[in-house]
């Protein structure tokens, strides 16, 4: 971690009163502390996160400003970054967002989202990276040192084990050490460790009884204890419940969206401890240095104060960046017929159906909402990539109602005010069945659509999820396709078998019903404001595309861990039964087919590895080899490296796990040499009696894959 020069802090904490040093450590404002003029410390501001600089909100109103100035770079979602493979695009993608938030005045964003996809539903998959710990804490790690060269501190969140929206404030998680440790903790760690994360925020759930914010054992014992954490821990907004609890926890800022700000756990509550002797003066001291040294870190205070990086907002590169990223984390599902890429030669006409086709995504999905200074659509982009010989007809396809505005300030509250053993009014109702109007109007865009795709040469349906699903405080209910888009599918097939299908979306949707007609797919996670032009791309052939799935797509519900071993959408408590077999270690494990597998993704090119070889190191192996590009053009590939115990001692080991990737660029018809490390940790479980890692020695495999199911060469080796 980057160092502080500790006795600065020290005499700083010194000069501070006691209303001072709590003043700085509660929301003065809902996203700002207050700061201490006579001593040049100034206030912290903060801000959502993470597809980009969150608009501003009123002092004393939860309600954003909607000011011109609020608008800025949108960046492709998590989901779309982890879908890039490419830990460069990680760094780029958090320098951008690290550059725009200095640029605004900020010093923390809230980013990134990294905990773990337990299962498809939750409603903030997109703003989170994967369900596999070694990719989630490699991106986190680079995305969080890029957002930090910015002199501003990330604040990686939700620690730990806010893996549902339904209930979160009040759900009790229960979860084995061997599952924390294994899957849901190690990227958080690596987030600090290799990250060096400056900050970070405690999750709003319970966690083995106590709210993560008040959680002795989580941030006391795992994270400071464990971890030697020395960075500040920030509560979600609102995740503090109990004023003695709270002040206890290693927890050093508190926020939330009540304006009785002096009424917060860490003011009056904390001051009146301290005054009775209730609480001693050095935990707020402790509280205060954390913060103080995050501030010392990015230059806020300290010496080198004058040098603070300025920041920048809405520069041109901030747009190449979210291009970049949106280029590489569309993954190519489908191209059984090989229609895609388009021949612009061969086309005089597109259809482009579908809602999504012309929609923007940015203002949505609860706090990752960004005011975009601009969003192209997959409409645009197809335009702009057609070209003015080709002619591109739009319709709707599926009605969606448009939105209302303002949804997220009054679900917030709602969301505070109620009671626990009540109904839980964000809970999301099944659609009202369509009236007479709604069923005319529905018919009226099917019957457009029909007679659009019949005309064109080449039709492409853009259809998927919202951030009506997508959201923050609400899980989905099932894995349907929303609106009655199932239907507008299947009548566009019967007259078009050759439709290019488009799923926008940021966590997997059951499409059982088309999947053997659907020949053509693509899946476009929020892919950020140049989105809609790297889609024009991909469909056109001027990008080939790279990105590979960072969730497993499974074929229905029932398949899941979570509907077949574990619990989900529970009341009041969640126990993860299914342990550490989440995501693809599940599916690997109990031979499940899913429907895209965790690392899939097709090119247009077809690749070849050759000649891997594992050299033993003091500290694991070196693995190397050569990778083809065998047939297509320029491209780049994902290898994937999984270890696998298949005859080992421990019962509870997933078959496989991935424990390193690259991404290899290759012109056409060209080779290159590849290397990946392992450790010796990477061959480890984590031991439940001894409360360490352990390696078991012994032959283990080494599976060199382009996907988790599609294993090119395979090495044993011996480890001792
Ligand atoms: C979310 C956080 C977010 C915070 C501030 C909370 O509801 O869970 O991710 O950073 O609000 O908007």
């Amino acid at each position: 971690m980057k160092p502080v020069d500790e006795k600065y802090i020290e005499d700083l904490l010194k000069e501070l009163t006691l209303d001072e040093k709590l003043s700085m450590i509660h929301g003065a404002s809902f996203f700002h502390t207050a700061g201490v003029e006579r001593l040049n410390i100034p206030p912290l501001y903060t801000s959502d996160g993470p597809c980009g600089v969150r608009r501003d909100f009123g002092e004393k109103e939860f309600v954003p400003y909607n000011y011109s100035t609020d608008r800025v770079s949108y960046l492709p979602s998590n989901t779309c970054i982890a879908e890039t493979f490419n830990k460069q695009l990680a760094y780029e993608a958090g320098r951008v967002l690290g550059e725009e938030a200095r640029g605004r005045g900020k010093d923390v964003i809230l980013a990134p989202g990294i905990n773990i996809k337990r299962g498809p539903l939750c409603g903030r998959n997109f703003e989170y990276f994967t369900e596999d710990p070694c990719l989630d804490g490699e991106m986190a790690a680079a995305a969080i040192r890029g957002m930090q060269s910015a002199d501003v501190s990330c604040c990686v969140k939700h620690f730990a084990c806010n893996a549902q929206e339904y209930n979160r404030q009040w759900m009790d998680t229960e979860v084995d050490d061997r599952a924390l440790y294994e899957i849901y903790f190690p990227a958080f760690k690596k987030a600090i460790e290799e990250g060096e994360a400056y900050s970070l925020m405690a999750a709003y759930n319970k966690l083995r009884g106590a709210h993560c914010c008040e959680n002795r054992w989580l941030l006391n014992d795992v994270l400071r204890g464990e971890w030697n954490y020395d960075g500040c821990v920030i509560s979600d907004w609102g995740g503090i419940h109990k004023d003695y609890e709270a002040a206890m926890a290693a927890c050093d800022v508190e926020m939330s969206i009540a304006c009785d700000f002096d009424q917060y756990s860490y003011a009056e509550p904390l001051k009146k401890f301290v005054e009775d002797g209730t609480v001693d003066i050095s935990v707020v001291d402790s509280k205060v240095r954390n913060l103080l040294r995050m501030m010392y870190r990015i230059k806020m205070i300290g010496p080198d104060k004058e040098n603070r990086k300025m920041g920048s907002v809405n520069t041109r590169e901030h747009q190449e960046a979210a291009l970049s990223v949106a280029r590489e984390g569309i993954v190519l599902l489908k191209n059984e017929e090989q229609k895609l890429p388009l021949n612009r030669k061969e086309i005089r006409s597109v259809a482009v159906i579908g809602h999504n086709a012309d929609i923007q995504h940015s203002l949505g999905g609860g706090s990752a909402e960004i005011a975009a200074l601009y969003e192209l659509t997959p409409l645009q982009g197809i335009m702009m990539a057609a070209g003015g010989n080709i002619r591109v007809s739009f319709a709707e396809g599926y009605y969606v109602k448009p939105k209302e505005d303002g949804r997220l300030g009054s679900f917030k509250k709602a969301m505070l005010d109620q009671d626990p053993t009540e109904h839980h009014p964000w809970r999301r109702s099944p659609e009202a069945p369509a009236d007479a109007e709604l069923a005319a109007l529905r018919s009226k865009l099917l019957d457009e659509a029909i007679e659009v795709a019949q005309k064109a040469d080449v039709v492409i349906y853009v259809g998927g999820l919202d951030h009506d699903q997508d959201v923050e405080g609400l899980d989905r209910l099932d894995l349907k396709l929303p609106y009655d888009q199932q239907h507008v599918i299947d009548e566009l097939y019967k007259v078009r078998p050759d439709m290019v299908m488009v799923l926008c979306a940021g966590s997997p949707v059951d499409i059982s019903s088309f999947e053997e007609k659907a020949h053509t797919l693509l899946y476009v996670p929020y892919s950020g404001m140049e989105g809609g032009r790297a889609v024009g791309e991909i469909l056109f052939g001027d990008v080939n595309p790279s990105g590979h799935m960072a969730e497993t797509w499974p074929k229905k519900w029932e398949d899941t861990p979570l509907a077949t071993l574990g619990e989900w959408d529970i009341a009041r408590k969640v126990t993860y039964k299914e342990s550490n077999l989440v995501g693809y270690r599940y599916y690997d494990t109990k031979n499940v087919e899913p429907r895209f597998c965790f690392g899939y993704g097709l090119s247009y090119s077809d690749f070849t590895v050759e000649s891997m070889k594992a050299v033993a190191t003091p500290d694991g192996f070196e693995v190397t080899g050569m990778v083809r590009n065998v047939k297509g053009p320029d491209g780049a590939v994902v290898l994937q490296l999984y270890v696998s115990d298949p005859h080992g001692a421990d019962k509870k080991k997933p078959v496989q796990e991935l424990r390193a990737f690259t991404k290899v660029f290759l012109p056409a018809a060209g080779a290159d040499a590849f290397k990946m490390t392992l450790k010796k940790e990477d061959f480890s479980y984590f031991d439940v009696e001894s409360h360490s890692y352990k390696v078991i020695p012994g032959e283990y495999e080494l599976r060199l894959g382009l996907s988790s199911r599609d294993i090119r060469s395979v090495l044993t080796v011996m480890v001792q």
